[in-house]
């Protein structure tokens, strides 16, 4: 494919007089993992939500393959997300969730005991989910991204509630999807996380884009530096 997997460019929506996103763009090529930083309120939900068609652009456009995310063919195969406050139904257990999605969306029952291996949820699998810790929810939530086998991975927030083994198996799934030229998209707080996970970094700040870089090119500790200079309130001369 010629096409970035993921493009938004010139993106805006607005919130009453706010800008929550300004006139955003960038691209995740395939092969890679972006991470999407910004500090809270920064935009990142808002444009990821636009990317996957949750809400509607003031202007620019977000595109996944070339094409809006409302033109899709076969979304669920696509492109996989995980947004926070998934919707779960408390009283069925991870397999049938897992299950009715893939029948929903036309995608083979077998699918659904390999992402629950892929993301180690298979010893809860048959509990009810509404019992489920906060990581194993996250864990649920990447399943079901993973369910279609897509090219596109779109994750706010995965490490959130994850204890450290689990965000060191994030990080090898994550390299794992991008080795086998999938894109992956993922908002992150946590600056060394991302440092050792992602391999370029978009940073966010009011909605507009403050740095775009290969993670190589800022050195061990310079994400952490950069992104503190970048994003605080006060107004901050960075050397160029
Ligand atoms: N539905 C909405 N209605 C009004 N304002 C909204 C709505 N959604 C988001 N906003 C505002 O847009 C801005 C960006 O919010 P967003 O959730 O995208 O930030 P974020 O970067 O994801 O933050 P966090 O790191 O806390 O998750 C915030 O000021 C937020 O209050
Ligand atoms: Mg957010």
């Amino acid at each position: 494919m010629t096409l970035p997997p993921i493009e938004v460019s010139g993106l805006v929506k607005r919130f009453g007089a706010q800008r929550a996103v300004d006139d955003l763009s960038f691209a995740v090529p395939a092969g890679r993992v972006v991470g999407f930083l910004g500090p809270n309120g920064a935009g990142k939900t808002t444009t990821l939500r636009v990317l996957l068609g949750l809400v509607t652009a003031d202007a620019g456009d977000a595109r996944i393959g070339g094409r809006p995310f409302a033109e899709l063919a076969r979304p669920a195969e696509t492109v996989g997300a995980l947004l926070d406050g998934g919707l779960l139904h408390p009283g069925r257990s991870g397999r049938d969730h897992l299950r009715a999605l893939a029948r929903a969306a036309d995608l083979p029952e077998a699918r659904v005991g390999e992402v629950l291996r892929l993301v180690g949820l298979e010893a809860a699998a048959d509990r009810r989910a509404g019992g489920y810790s906060l990581g194993m929810r996250q864990r649920l939530g990447l399943a079901t991204a993973l369910l279609g086998d897509p090219a596109v991975l779109v994750l706010d927030e995965p490490a959130n509630g994850l204890d450290p083994q689990g965000i060191r198996w994030l990080r090898g799934l994550l390299r794992g999807l991008a080795a086998e030229g999938r894109a992956v998209l993922v908002s992150s707080h946590g600056l060394a996380e991302v440092a050792r996970t992602a391999d370029e970094v978009v940073v966010i700040h009011r909605g507009r884009s403050v740095l775009q870089a290969p993670v190589a090119e800022l050195g061990d500790d310079g994400l952490e530096e950069t992104f503190l200079a970048l994003t605080s309130d006060a107004p901050v001369e960075v050397a160029a």
